[in-house]
């Protein structure tokens, strides 16, 4: 099975205690990097701020990360053109405040400074390190261009950024909520946000209750409430991730910029392990996850001699059409809804950055990035973008039906196996037992598939998650599939 290092590595929580208070100030809903940084600096402000989350705090994706934490997004800075400096800044700003705020508060989160690095294994894409270096030394990033790194992991060449950081992303997060709660912040656990009414105030309806607020900040990750557009512009990546002891030494951080091999390496009770994550998908495309953990395992027992799989994980996370986040106004008629999502594999300086940024605009101050994150901006390439990834769901919906229709039913299904038809998708246990759901994702509609791995239904569409049960993982579900017997299908 599949277990993350962050939450093995830390004392789990006793935060569910509701009933729910019937009112606070704001509402933030996600205890991951982006909900818990925007509810502690608004905690701050004397406001009272209620934090709800579905599972445990990190348990989304903010614990299933590998947590470099640096401004080096890939190749972003030659991307983005005029937005670069601004955008570096944003990020540099967030790295620092992490450091800050670490110090000042004795967090101790294993964060370390040091070297990130995004290199390639193509020679043909060294042109693009190089215009990527320029960019971002203009932009006024800590950028160089090395021939080698160390380990070689088989590059030809790489862009280094100085001073940069990884860190334990639970132990921050747990650090962060207890600050939160120190500034007289409430967080509770196991309460899933289920719908809203906007208004003044608004109400958010949960499986616990209903919470008045004044304002309401949806850091679900995939922001939940169907009101945005947001399912039509942000695109879902699932990456895997194997850690263990390793034979060679790292000490920097490093991202292959062609196949999204990234390495780096943690302090644990056990001693220094390395985390290797890649083998990035479609969340829901039809493949053999087990396969692909094999494949990487291997990957990182070539390039750093990993001598053991201590654990795997994977996770996905959103990219927006233009590479740039979406943090701020839900939608263009929105006073008081805000919302943080689309990190796009950058969200350890990204929710950070979003954070500061949502403290600024819940508070009704200036701040100076924005424009640049409004989630209601739109040039034409962005709305480029938005058509590719309507094209992608389409495809989903159709053409999962008529491989669904095609298939055999299920009174064949062998222990271990998974199947979908048209209407039902069904497990069989090694015990047995069928465990058979709707299989029509409860967002908008697509046709879920199995992911082997982790025994769970995933929806190709926009990401949705569900336990063999039919319950919500990971949203923007918030209802579950519906059980069934099975009998209709065989
Ligand atoms: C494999 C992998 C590796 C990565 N590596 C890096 C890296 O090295 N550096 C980096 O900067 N970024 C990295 N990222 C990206 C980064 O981890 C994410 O961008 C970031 O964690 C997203 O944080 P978040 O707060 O938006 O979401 P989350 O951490 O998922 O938080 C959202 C929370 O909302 C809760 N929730 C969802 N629905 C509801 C609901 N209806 N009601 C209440 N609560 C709800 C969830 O349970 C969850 O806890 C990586 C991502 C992946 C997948
Ligand atoms: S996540 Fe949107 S349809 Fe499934």
């Amino acid at each position: 099975m599949t277990r993350s290092l962050w939450l093995d590595t830390t004392q789990g929580t006793a935060r569910r205690q509701p009933p729910l208070p019937t009112a606070a100030d704001v509402v933030v809903l996600g205890a991951g990097i982006a909900g818990l940084t925007t509810a502690y600096l608004l905690a701050r402000t004397g406001r009272s701020v209620l934090v709800l989350e579905a599972h445990e705090i990190g348990g989304g994706v903010s614990g299933h990360t590998t947590a470099k934490l640096t401004a080096q997004h890939e190749l972003i800075y030659h991307r983005i053109g005029d937005a670069a400096a601004r955008y570096g800044g944003s990020q540099l700003a967030a790295l620092e405040w992490v450091f800050a705020t670490a110090a000042d508060n004795g967090i101790d989160c294993d964060l370390e400074r040091t070297d990130s690095h995004v290199h390639t294994t193509d020679p043909a894409q060294l042109p693009e390190l190089r215009a990527e270096v320029a960019a971002a030394v203009a932009a006024g990033l800590p950028a160089e261009y090395v021939d080698t790194i160390d380990p070689p992991l088989g590059a030809v060449g790489a862009v280094r950024f100085r001073g940069q950081a990884q860190f334990h992303p639970r132990k921050w997060l747990l650090g962060l909520a207890q600050l939160t709660e120190a500034d007289g912040g409430q967080i509770i656990e196991g309460v899933r946000a289920t719908g809203l009414r906007e208004g003044d105030p608004s109400i958010v309806r949960t499986t616990a209750g209903s919470v008045r607020a004044k304002d309401v900040v949806v850091a679900t990750h995939y922001p939940i409430f169907d009101r945005g557009l947001f399912f039509a512009r942000l695109e879902p990546t699932r990456d895997l991730v194997v850690a263990g002891p390793a034979s060679r030494e790292v000490t920097g951080t490093y991202l292959d910029a062609r196949t999204h091999h990234s390495v780096r390496a943690v302090p644990t009770p056990d001693g220094r392990q390395v985390v290797v994550g890649g083998e990035h998908y479609r969340v829901g495309d039809h493949v053999d996850v087990n396969a692909r953990f094999a494949k990487l395992a291997a990957w990182a027992r070539e390039h750093v001699g990993l001598t053991e799989v201590r654990y795997r994980w994977s996770a996905h996370d959103m990219s927006t059409v233009d590479s740039v986040p979406y943090v701020g106004r839900y939608h263009p008629r929105a006073s008081h809804l805000w919302v943080a999502t689309g990190f796009g594999q950058w969200g350890m300086t990204g929710g950070t950055a979003a954070g500061m940024l949502l403290r600024d605009l819940v508070a009704g101050e200036d701040n100076e990035y924005a424009d640049l994150y409004d989630p209601n901006r739109f040039s034409v390439r962005a709305a480029a973008g938005m058509v590719t990834a309507n094209a992608t769901v389409a495809k989903f919906l159709a053409g999962d039906h008529v491989r669904a229709l095609a298939k055999p039913g299920l009174a064949n299904l062998r222990p271990g196996e998974a199947r979908v038809t048209s209407t039902v998708a069904a497990y069989r246990d090694e015990s047995g037992a069928l465990h058979a759901v709707r299989a029509h994702c409860t967002h908008l509609g697509c046709l879920v598939a199995f992911n082997n791995a982790e025994r769970t239904w995933d929806c190709p569409c926009h990401g949705s998650r569900f336990d063999v049960d039919g319950q919500v993982i990971q949203g923007p579900a918030v209802h579950p599939l519906r059980r069934v017997n099975g009998k209709e299908e065989r």
